[in-house]
């Protein structure tokens, strides 16, 4: 099958053109000067199928590398599966997520990997690859390590709160840190610190403080900033590459900041949520309602300007990448938390929205077409070793294309564009210049004219290299 891209605005991180771009089977094998002939021949009668991407633009499909799909977490899971998770990313032009395999203590990590891709396998629409939870530390999670890392799992996230859950005390830490600096992988880190987060929750419900608002006030951005200042000196004493998830708070990016200053091979990804959402706005929206917004790191407060900070570390390469940290949990879930904040299970969804949020920061003139296109596709699949066949237009990689449409309109909300698993969406009311048109995901057509054409096992597990971002 040949399809021909014809009339775009060719995207990538280095740049923009005017291009056609060809693609054979699964993959891209030129791109072409626009109205590129054969022998004489109008190249749209040699392909058996022409897309029309005049006035669009033509960039690398998204890659979301922080998703959870059906993760168990808080005394039940992820609302959305494999199928309906991937289902999602493919409307709002992501072809390959990253996601993460959990292993709680007490479980063995090889099991875990197999029974993640016993889930996945036969259900995604878009391709995905594999991140390890470890939880707790042992000798058997080190060997662990080396045989995942051969396996393409060459990323793993340690956690410095929830304890009795997933954390790791800095011994374990610094003993997973020791494994990647020796593999080469990389050492993801949840920085927050527990101890003090679970004594100010004790705290607060000791007061009768319940509230969804209090699950952001008893995670204050020191307990975060604390955390990350931790995790970047343990990296730097074993040589262990770090990259910090979901920072939200502005004194944790200027740690992120100064360690990268220092040439230490230390990144940070952000979300949508921690550049658009606030602690005022919506976790303390009344009542109940801010239960919606509870996710940890938590939502942070407008005032302190956290948002236009993570905004400005995105411009100036402080943080590197936008993640969705997708986790979504149905309003019926979020219910086990009425009276206690602290029993609300953790996460929003916005798998399918990135791409389209992001692309508003080009239109308030946050960030260039090319760093949208850069955060949100090249440099995760540069940090997580995919580079070459995903992030990029260019011969020989994969034909993950999008067609943007930069007069299009996206109304999100239920009823609207929403098709992750979740009975609320935390994006209601967004409006956004900008539609995706066109998915095309190893060369199949994933979505186009308003329509999924997709199918569950079109996707397929990504076997993921060392990280090419390193200093
Ligand atoms: O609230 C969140 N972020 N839930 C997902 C788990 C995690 O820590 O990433
Ligand atoms: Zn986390
Ligand atoms: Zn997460």
């Amino acid at each position: 099958m040949k399809t021909l891209i014809t009339g775009g605005t060719v995207v990538n991180a280095t740049g923009r053109g005017a291009a056609d771009v060809l693609v054979d089977g699964e993959q891209i094998v030129a791109l072409l000067a626009p109205g590129s002939t054969i022998l004489g021949h109008d190249l749209a009668g040699h392909v058996d199928k022409v897309v029309d991407a005049t006035g669009k633009y033509v960039v690398p499909g998204g890659i979301d590398a922080h998703t959870h799909m059906e993760m168990p977490f808080g005394g039940t899971s992820a609302s959305d599966t494999f199928e309906t998770g991937t289902t999602a990313a493919a409307w709002g032009g992501t072809t390959t997520i990253v996601d993460f395999v959990v292993q709680y203590a007490g479980e063995r990590p090889l099991e875990q990997y197999a029974a993640w891709h016993e889930k996945a396998a036969g259900h995604c629409a878009v391709d995905y690859g594999f991140h390890q939870i470890l939880s707790d530390v042992q000798d058997s999670s080190l060997h662990a390590m080396d045989e995942l890392v051969a396996e393409g799992v060459t990323s793993f996230k340690l956690f410095m709160a929830y304890k009795g859950v997933f954390l790791s005390d800095d011994g374990q830490i610094v003993t997973a840190m020791q494994k990647a600096a020796d593999n080469g992988s990389m050492i993801m880190m949840h920085a927050e610190n527990g101890s003090v987060i679970d004594l100010l929750v004790q705290q607060s419900l000791g007061r009768g403080d319940t509230d969804p608002v209090f699950h952001g006030l008893t995670r204050p951005w020191q307990a975060e900033a604390e955390a990350t200042h931790r995790a970047i000196m343990l990296a730097d004493l074993t040589g262990a590459p770090l990259y910090v998830v979901h920072v939200s708070a502005k004194q944790a990016a200027e740690q992120i900041a100064l360690a990268r200053d220092r040439g230490q091979n230390v990144f940070g990804e952000t979300c949508p949520q921690y550049l658009y959402l606030s602690l005022e706005e919506q976790l303390g929206a009344p009542g109940f309602e801010g239960a919606k917004w509870v996710c940890s790191t938590p939502l942070r407060s407008r005032a302190e300007g956290h948002q236009d900070h993570m905004w400005r570390s995105l411009r100036t390469n402080d943080l590197q990448l936008v993640s969705t940290d997708h986790c979504p949990f149905c309003m019926t879930q979020k219910e086990m938390g009425r009276g206690d904040f602290s029993k609300i299970p953790n996460g929003i969804g916005s798998v399918e929205h990135r791409m389209d949020l992001l692309y508003q920061g080009v239109v308030t003139g946050q960030i260039s077409l090319e760093r949208w296109v850069e955060i949100t596709s090249t440099t995760p699949a540069r940090m997580f070793g995919m580079h070459g066949r995903k992030g990029v237009l260019a011969p020989g990689a994969d034909a993950d294309v999008v067609v943007y449409d930069p007069r299009g309109h996206t109304s999100i909300g239920l009823g609207k564009t929403h098709h992750m698993n979740m009975d609320y969406s935390a994006w209601e009311g967004f409006e956004v210049d900008g539609h995706v048109d066109v998915v095309l995901s190893r060369g199949e057509v994933l979505v186009e004219d308003g329509q999924f054409h997709g199918r569950p096992g079109h996707g397929r597990y990504v076997k993921r290299g060392l990280s090419q971002y390193l200093i």
